[in-house]
């Protein structure tokens, strides 16, 4: 498993772990933390696209999940190397590595920003329409596994998850994870930021509802070379919304700092659960307040922090957002 000290790469640890099986995992830990990563796993520090370095781990290896990436949707407009660096060549390698290893199948973590200008709610059917740089490299990245998979006989699947939130989920990132910088900001006194009116759309998945879906991709022998959006899409809120959800568990008062919107942000972004549900038994359980305070519980129990400035912004001009030029989130 790469990106196993990530949100999202732990929390299927965990799952691997409490079914018995035995899980290896790499991560470079440049977004990630190594306290996530779950004690049981085999853990090596190392960058997917060092393939030698983690070849080994690989060797009788039944199913690979692919979870690494810089998965910073707005950011990628302006550090377009970073991210696909991150994604597209580190996906390359991986899956080159895996394939040369002999692994049966492989599970690869796309993204709803693959459907992009396409209509919502996105349909797994839809051709994809990617409109900025993460999702051109997410898109690239299915292209290539699909690809390779065929050419050499190896079983894959796809994954389609869209806004996770759960505890373990970066709070001090500037450039992602809008739900998780409210709170960190609300619990510090300060204001939440909203890029435009706060009128875009979404659905946030909790955690523990998406996992479960994750893990039938790689182990049930009938579900092969397939695309599942996984997620709720019973409960589509705004960003304002959001912000007021969270607000009301917080008991803050709201006055919203609301800054020109990002470029290329794509303004209604959610999807159809139906595939997911008819298939594989996909439930939602967690609505999103039971969800947004579950992150709070977290975040308050490992304190707010400052943000880091972490990336490099490669492309800095009149375009680029003030609140990162400007360190000001
Ligand atoms: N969280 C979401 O809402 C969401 C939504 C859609 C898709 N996804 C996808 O799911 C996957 C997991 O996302 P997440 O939210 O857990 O992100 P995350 O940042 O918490 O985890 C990703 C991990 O990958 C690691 N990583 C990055 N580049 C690497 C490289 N080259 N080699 C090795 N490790 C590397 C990071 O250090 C990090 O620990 C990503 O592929 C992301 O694009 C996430």
């Amino acid at each position: 498993m790469t990106g196993v000290a990530g949100f999202l790469g732990s929390h299927l640890a965990d799952a691997f772990l409490s079914r018995g099986e035995q899980v290896a995992g790499i991560d470079n830990l440049l977004g990630g933390a190594v306290e996530n990563v779950p004690p049981g796993v085999n853990f090596r520090m190392v960058d997917c696209n060092d393939r030698h370095a983690y070849a080994d781990m690989l060797h009788g290896t039944r199913v690979a999940y692919h979870c690494a990436a810089l998965a910073h949707e707005g950011l990628s407009v302006f550090s377009p190397h970073l991210i696909s660096t991150h994604g597209v060549n580190a996906t390359t390698g991986f899956i080159s590595a895996a394939i040369a290893a002999g692994v049966k199948r492989i599970v690869y973590c796309s993204s709803m920003a693959r459907y992009g200008r396409n209509p919502p709610p996105f349909t797994e059917d839809q051709d994809p329409r990617p409109v900025d740089p993460y999702a051109v490299s997410k898109c690239a990245g299915e292209l290539m596994l699909r690809t390779l998979c065929d050419a050499h006989g190896v079983e894959f699947n796809i994954a389609v998850p869209h806004n996770i939130i759960g505890p373990r989920q970066r709070y001090d990132d500037p450039y992602r994870n809008v739900a998780s910088i409210m709170i960190n900001r609300m619990l510090r006194g300060l204001q939440p930021v909203i890029y435009g009116d706060g009128a875009q759309r979404r659905c946030f998945s909790f955690v523990d509802d998406v996992v479960p879906s994750l893990v039938r991709l790689g182990v049930d022998p009938d579900i092969r070379s397939e695309v599942f959006n996984l997620g709720p899409d019973e409960q589509v809120v705004s960003i304002l919304d959001l912000a007021r959800e969270i607000a009301d568990l917080l008991d803050f008062e709201l006055a919203p700092i609301f800054v020109p919107s990002r470029p290329l942000e794509v303004q209604h972004a959610f999807c159809s659960s139906d595939k997911a549900r008819r298939l594989l038994g996909y439930r939602t359980t967690y609505r999103l307040r039971d969800g947004l305070a579950k992150i709070i519980a977290w975040i308050r129990a490992k304190g707010p922090k400052e943000f880091r400035y972490d990336y490099e912004i490669e492309i800095r001009n009149e375009r680029t957002p003030r609140t990162w030029a400007e360190s000001i989130i």
